[in-house]
């Protein structure tokens, strides 16, 4: 990986994470620490970093687009706390630390979950108001708050989720293990990049070439992710392997053989990066980070 600019870009993020949770009553302590718990329990942070790189790689300014990088990782930082709850996934362990209904509770998490997302608009609406009198910029601000919307709810990330938990215990086609793969992960993804780009003011050629790319990086997570449940290791990843078959989730090691998976991956990663091809150089950010995905699940 470009080793600075990522490096630049996560401190960035972690230097801010709480920055942009509202000031809460004193009354309501433990809502603030059980949502401070899991945003600081670490995570690669991966999607606000995608954010900035894009606005930075259009030729934005990285420092306005901070508070929605943070509200991303908001986002996903809630999707993670619900995603182990019992009645999902049911998993112990996150981020290399118990999950979050193990130390608080499964009703603390639930709305631990709930103020993390309506924080993560709260900070953007904050953020938009700075901008009432310059329409450009704010045009800007309010197309990526409607990317994000879209990627991380019913046409997104939550209705990924929904398919997922229906698919629990049943035979699933390949149509329909895309389906899942695409709205659960690839569409936040997918937000990330779009939201940074036009936060940077990206043109419709950039737009499209960047959504490309972050839609295959997005389903090559995934299936990454579902190899290394079948064999990666649990220090390294701080979640616990072989979940998965446990709770009999589609997931493509479940379809095809592990040799397939990766190819699969791999194909996924360079039809990615081919979307950034005419960039040259300036998209070598880009090609490491989804090299590195490869690299994730070989
Ligand atoms: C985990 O995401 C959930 C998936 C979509 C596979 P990450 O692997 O990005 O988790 P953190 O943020 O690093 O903990
Ligand atoms: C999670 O997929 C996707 C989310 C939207 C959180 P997984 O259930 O496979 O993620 P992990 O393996 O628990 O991180
Ligand atoms: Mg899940
Ligand atoms: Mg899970
Ligand atoms: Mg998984």
């Amino acid at each position: 990986m470009d080793d600075i600019s990522y490096k630049t870009y996560k401190n960035l993020i972690d230097e801010h994470i709480l920055d942009f949770l509202p000031e809460i009553d004193h009354k309501s302590i433990t809502l603030y620490d059980a949502m401070k718990y899991s945003l600081t329990a670490g995570g690669k942070r991966l999607r606000p970093i995608l954010l900035l790189a894009s606005c930075e790689f259009v030729g934005g300014d990285i420092g306005t687009a901070i508070p929605y990088a943070c509200a991303m990782e908001y986002i996903h930082t809630y999707s993670l706390i619900h995603d182990d709850l019992p009645a999902m996934d049911d998993d112990e362990l996150r981020r290399g630390l118990p999950t979050n209904h193990m130390v608080y509770g499964e009703a603390m998490a639930i709305l631990a979950g709930d103020g993390l997302l309506t924080s993560a608009f709260e900070a953007m609406n904050k953020d938009m108001l700075l901008y009432l009198d310059d329409s450009v910029k704010l045009k800007r601000r309010i197309r990526a708050i409607y990317e994000i919307s879209k990627g991380a709810g019913c046409r997104g990330m939550v209705a990924g989720q929904v398919a997922d938990m229906e698919a629990e215990n049943k035979q699933c086609s390949k149509e329909m293990l895309d389906y899942i793969h695409f709205n659960k992960t690839a569409a936040l993804i997918a937000a990330s990049v779009r939201a940074g780009a036009y936060l940077g003011g990206a043109t419709e050629k950039q737009l499209r070439d960047l959504t490309g790319y972050a839609e295959n990086l997005g389903l090559a997570f995934q299936i990454a992710d579902d190899i290394l449940d079948v064999c990666g290791d649990e220090q390294e990843m701080g979640k616990k392997a072989g979940n998965d078959e446990k709770k009999h989730k589609a997931t493509y090691p479940c379809l095809y053989s592990l040799e397939e998976c990766k190819a699969y991956l791999k194909d996924l990663t360079e039809t990615a990066m081919s979307f950034l091809e005419c960039y040259y150089d300036e998209a070598e950010f880009f090609n490491t980070f989804a090299e590195e995905m490869v690299a994730r699940g070989k």
